[in-house]
């Protein structure tokens, strides 16, 4: 029995399919969609969807219809709370890496219930905005049965999984940090390929090298996991040219970025994830060179991060809020880096854009255009969100 659903009165739909529709996003006015088990298969104007007994259909009022926001960057298996050391650092304190060890002590001391309960209840904020899929980073555990038991969990919420066992050197290994290189490289990858699709480093002052990067995610991809990074947040670095050599899918953070750099990456399959909430929520002196890269030709997601220490958001408008006030992007860039960027930079096609084939999994919004996602900073906006044609979070009519 297939399951059809006609989606029609779609004020605005962003398909992020040039070819059907006005601009880079695909923009169809008076639009419908039709969905059957969960996947589009059509999308055209709203007056030509064909309607038959056997089909239900939800009228959407003319509210706009955008693909579900695709998150390519979340670090949300962790417990505890580092609300103090944001209220130091707003009073002057510099953000610095290892921040990172409080967030492990806490994590190490959890249950599993409590590390599930916490990342469940981030994914419904996420959902409450509009995100509909999401990549799950583990980097709180840092040893071999909690970074395991971090990915087992990760597992039960997203196929897209990271081991970040090279989050921070942990304090037992702080005179010893190749011996660490070591176990993250041998027994703690052994232990969490099963449950793992990527492999990302933190590749900066304070974390790791570029060549202890290289050689972690050497051994991961000899694992058959996927290679990301977190390159240049804190200083200029030399990890882009190994990043972009390993086919790294997203280089992130990228806050110092030489012109070399962006050369670098515009002649490569590496997307520029972006995270201007930890540029906002550190408070750093700058934020990524959006712009440039954007005319370089790179590819560009936007992600929130959320993380406990340098951007405590699961928000993706407030970060197209951001990249489009304080990184100069358009809103449609924007929207798109939220979006099909996000998806790129997990390397997936049936997310992130809603032409034919993709997956039915949108946010619909109570506004009169897209461009009130940048233009209503911190207004909850999202109406529904659905996943798979069905909905999974709304917030009701307003009397
Ligand atoms: O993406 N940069 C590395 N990791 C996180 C921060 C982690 C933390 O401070 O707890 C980030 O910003
Ligand atoms: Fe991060």
């Amino acid at each position: 029995m297939t399951h059809t659903v006609a989606f029609t009165n779609i004020g605005q739909l962003v398909t992020n399919n040039e070819p059907l529709g006005e601009g880079m996003l695909g923009v169809i006015e008076n639009a419908g969609l039709v969905a059957i088990d969960g996947v589009v298969t059509w999308v055209g104007e709203s007056k030509d969807v064909t309607s038959h007994s056997d089909v239900a259909t939800v009228d959407m009022h003319g509210r706009v219809v955008i693909p579900g926001f695709v998150d390519s960057h979340s670090h949300i298996m962790f417990a505890g709370d580092r609300s103090q050391e944001f209220a130091a650092r707003m009073a002057g304190i510099p953000y610095s890496a290892g921040g990172i060890k409080t967030t492990v002590n806490a994590t190490r001391a959890a249950s599993d219930d409590e590390l599930r309960h916490n990342a469940a209840r981030l994914i419904a904020e996420m959902r409450e905005s509009g995100t509909t899929t999401v990549e799950i980073k583990s980097g709180y555990g840092l040893d071999v049965a909690n970074e395991t038991r971090s990915l087992r969990i990760a597992r039960e919420f997203t196929q897209d999984t990271t081991f970040l066992g090279a989050h921070v050197v942990p304090a037992e290994f702080s005179n010893s940090p190749d011996d660490y290189v070591d176990l993250v490289c041998e027994a703690m990858l052994n232990e969490c390929v099963p449950y793992s699709t990527w492999i990302d480093v933190f590749c900066d002052i304070g974390a790791f090298t570029t060549e202890q990067t290289r050689r972690i995610l050497t051994a991961g991809i000899a694992r058959g996991l996927k290679p990301r990074i977190h390159l240049n947040q804190l200083a200029q670095g030399d990890g882009i040219a190994m990043a972009v050599e390993l086919d790294c899918a997203s280089a992130d953070h990228l806050t110092y970025l030489s012109d070399d750099d962006i050369t670098t990456l515009a002649s490569s399959n590496t997307v520029a994830g972006l995270v201007p909430g930890a540029e906002f929520s550190t408070r750093a002196p700058q934020y990524p060179r959006a712009r440039d890269l954007i005319d370089a030709g790179v590819s560009v997601a936007l992600s929130p991060d959320c993380n406990p220490g340098s951007s405590y958001t699961t928000n993706m408008p407030f970060c197209i809020a951001l990249a489009v006030r304080e990184m100069h992007m358009s809103v449609d860039e924007a929207v798109f880096a939220a979006t099909h960027g996000g998806a790129q930079a997990l390397r997936r096609t049936d997310v992130g854009h809603l032409g034919i084939g993709a997956q039915a999994d949108f946010a619909v919004l109570d506004a009169p255009h897209y461009i009130h996602l940048a233009y209503r900073p911190g207004v909850p906006l999202v109406h529904s969100t659905w996943q798979h044609a069905r909905m999974t979070f709304t917030k009701g009519d307003r009397a």
